[in-house]
């Protein structure tokens, strides 16, 4: 399968990606102490709903498992994949990262952000800016004529410069008709390494980053990913065209009407 999006392929993108952000900014705004994951996610669905959309998450298939949820919603040492919960309430000092991908005619867009709930420590604020720059500098990579070694080199370098680490068994990818298509994007590696970044590539780049050691688990439920140490992680995540004059960002909100 060709990895480059024809012309409407691109226009399909930028309307899945447009709305995956516009839920994502919304979703934002409800987070707050006393709260469940699960409130999150039923307004998600919800949202995604309003604009003619659905979840790219619900019914996602990895081996036999089918994911249960609208959303991915992560607290502190979750990672990514946190199944939403009305068990789960978010308090004051968490740390939380919402996953919307969904898909709107056909094309998935998908994107994440982590946000604070009420006052958080000066350690979770530096791992969630170290981690949103580390998804700037990828993005700035990626540049027609450079490989996806030179995103994952950029990302890996500023975390690690920063005493952070980057997850491993988790990467970034591309995204089209399908949410993860190749190429696989690891926030580690080598510059110089890995598939030449040709102009209409639409990238799901996404550093995870962890405070402590890099080492994950999965939870019983199949699903939720964490930190082997127990210590908080964030993430974030943007759907990324590659064009002859430069990369340009398909989830991102300021375009749009109020
Ligand atoms: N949105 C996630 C990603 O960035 C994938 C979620 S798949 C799910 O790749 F099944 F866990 F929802
Ligand atoms: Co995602
Ligand atoms: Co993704």
């Amino acid at each position: 399968m060709t990895m480059i999006k024809t012309k409407d392929q691109i226009a399909r993108m930028r309307e899945a990606c447009t709305i995956a952000a516009k839920v994502l900014a919304e979703l934002k705004q409800l987070v707050r102490p006393g709260t469940t994951t699960q409130d999150l996610d039923e307004a998600g669905r919800d949202l995604m709903a309003a604009c003619g959309a659905r979840s790219a998450d619900y019914g996602y298939q990895i081996g036999s498992r089918r994911y249960p949820a609208h959303t991915c919603i992560s607290v502190n040492e979750e990672i990514v994949h946190g199944v939403p919960s009305f068990r789960r309430v978010l308090h004051d000092g968490d740390i939380v990262s919402l996953d919307v991908t969904v898909t709107y005619n056909g094309y998935v867009g998908d994107n994440a952000t982590t946000v604070p709930v009420g006052a958080i420590d000066a350690r979770k604020k530096k791992l969630m800016r170290v981690t949103e720059e580390s998804l700037a500098l990828g993005i700035r990579q990626a540049v027609v004529g450079n490989r996806i070694g030179d995103i994952s080199y950029a990302i890996q370098n500023h975390v690690e410069s920063h005493g952070f680490s980057v997850v491993r068994d988790l990467v970034g990818h591309g995204v089209g008709a399908s949410m993860h298509e190749p190429p696989e994007i690891p926030n580690f590696g080598r510059r110089g390494a890995g598939p030449l970044i040709k102009p209409g590539m639409t990238l799901a780049i996404e550093p995870m980053v962890n405070l402590g050691g890099y080492r994950t688990k999965t939870l019983a439920d199949g699903w939720t990913v964490v930190t082997a140490d127990g210590l908080p992680s964030a993430h974030y995540e943007h759907t990324v065209l590659t064009t002859e004059n430069g990369p340009e960002i398909l989830t991102r909100t300021d375009l749009l009407k109020s």
